[in-house]
């Protein structure tokens, strides 16, 4: 049979047979990292067949799954049959070190996500998130109600985008004159960590999340007497503090939600600094994630990524103000304190 003809990279046709295809390339990814494929060629080139006896699966679908994968360049397929060996990318996917990208891909394209994806068009009709999680905070729910690797999964993919993001953003920020930091929705402690180890003017950092979060991951590893940790829900109210960071946490929720966890922050100090490190969504379509996230965040939360004067509309709204943007940090930087 002829092979079906080739388009040039660059056409429109091309660019949307492309974008058609995400859905099944994610799949293909989760796949071969739930098997754990990768970890089987880091120590050296093998053979697809033999690694199919290891896990006990279908050798032939085993070899092709592996093929799948060395055509998105996460492993590369030898010239003697069968056999596949390492790539830089599939290094990253291993269960070795921490496993934090291994466990980025099973979240972001794992069974919750991917499931939650159904429906998306009726969200966009009716302006209400359909979702699987179907209201504010359902996701947060659902997270919380699936299996432990799932919650293991996603709080290393929160640790990964903190080790990516956090020291850049601490250094950007001044923490001068603070001597307690409350970082709100921390996860595992990364960003607390990182704003401790650059501030020893900080004599305490917290780092506060939901009961299940704090419980799940270990407790305080390196007896750091600085860091503590402290379980709640920010809807209800949050520790004393005189500066508060969220990162990616504000995204997650509409303005009427945001305004809750504002006005939290404001009965526990009325004269704390709030520090956000969120998206700064830009309209003219700069940034390419920031307007997909935004749907994610809809769709999934009923969240939003936010305009500079989205921002300054939240802000004002409870009678706060915006002092610094920055959106030459990756996420973005937007310092609020009461008006
Ligand atoms: C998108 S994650 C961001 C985590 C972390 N700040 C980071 O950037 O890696 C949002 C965090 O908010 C936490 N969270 C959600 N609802 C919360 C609530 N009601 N009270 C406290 N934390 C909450 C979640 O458990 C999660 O750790």
């Amino acid at each position: 049979m002829a092979n079906p003809p080739t388009l040039p990279s660059t056409t429109p046709i091309h660019n949307l047979l492309q974008i058609g295809m995400y859905n099944t390339i994610s799949r293909i990814v989760h796949a071969g990292v739930y098997l754990g494929l990768p970890d089987h060629v880091e120590n050296g080139p093998k053979s697809a067949f033999q690694i199919a006896k290891e896990i006990k699966a279908d050798p032939d679908s085993v070899y092709r799954l592996m093929r799948a994968l060395s055509s998105q360049g996460i492993m590369r397929e030898e010239d003697e049959f069968g056999v596949f060996s390492k790539t830089p990318t599939s290094t990253l996917l291993t269960n070795t070190d921490k496993g934090l990208m291994r466990s980025g891909i099973l979240t972001l394209c794992g069974d919750l996500q991917y499931k939650a994806h159904l429906n998306l068009v009726k969200t966009i009709q009716t302006g209400i998130p359909q979702s699987d999680f179907g209201y504010e905070g359902g996701f947060w729910e659902a997270l919380l109600r699936s299996d432990p690797d799932t919650i293991l999964n996603f709080n290393k993919y929160m640790t990964l985008s903190s080790i990516l993001f956090a020291p850049t953003l601490v250094k950007s920020t001044s923490f001068s004159g603070m001597k307690i930091v409350c970082d709100l929705g921390g996860s595992q402690g990364m960003l607390i960590r990182e704003i401790l180890k650059n501030n020893p003017n900080v004599q305490k950092g917290i780092n506060f999340d939901l009961p299940t979060i704090i419980e799940y991951k270990k407790s305080n590893e390196d007896n750091n007497t600085r860091y503590e940790e402290v379980a709640g829900d920010f809807f209800d109210s949050v520790p004393f503090a005189d500066a508060y960071t969220l990162k990616f946490v504000l995204h997650d929720w509409n303005d009427d939600k945001c305004k809750i966890i504002l006005k939290n922050i404001e009965n526990a100090n009325a004269n704390a600094k709030i520090i956000i490190y969120d998206s700064i969504c830009d309209s003219k379509n700069e940034s390419k994630f920031s307007p997909i996230y935004d749907i994610k965040m809809k769709h999934f939360l009923n969240g939003r990524e936010r305009s500079p004067q989205e921002w300054i509309n939240l802000a004002e709204s409870c009678n706060y103000k915006i002092v610094e943007f920055n959106s030459s940090v990756t996420p973005g930087l937007i310092i609020m304190v009461h008006k």
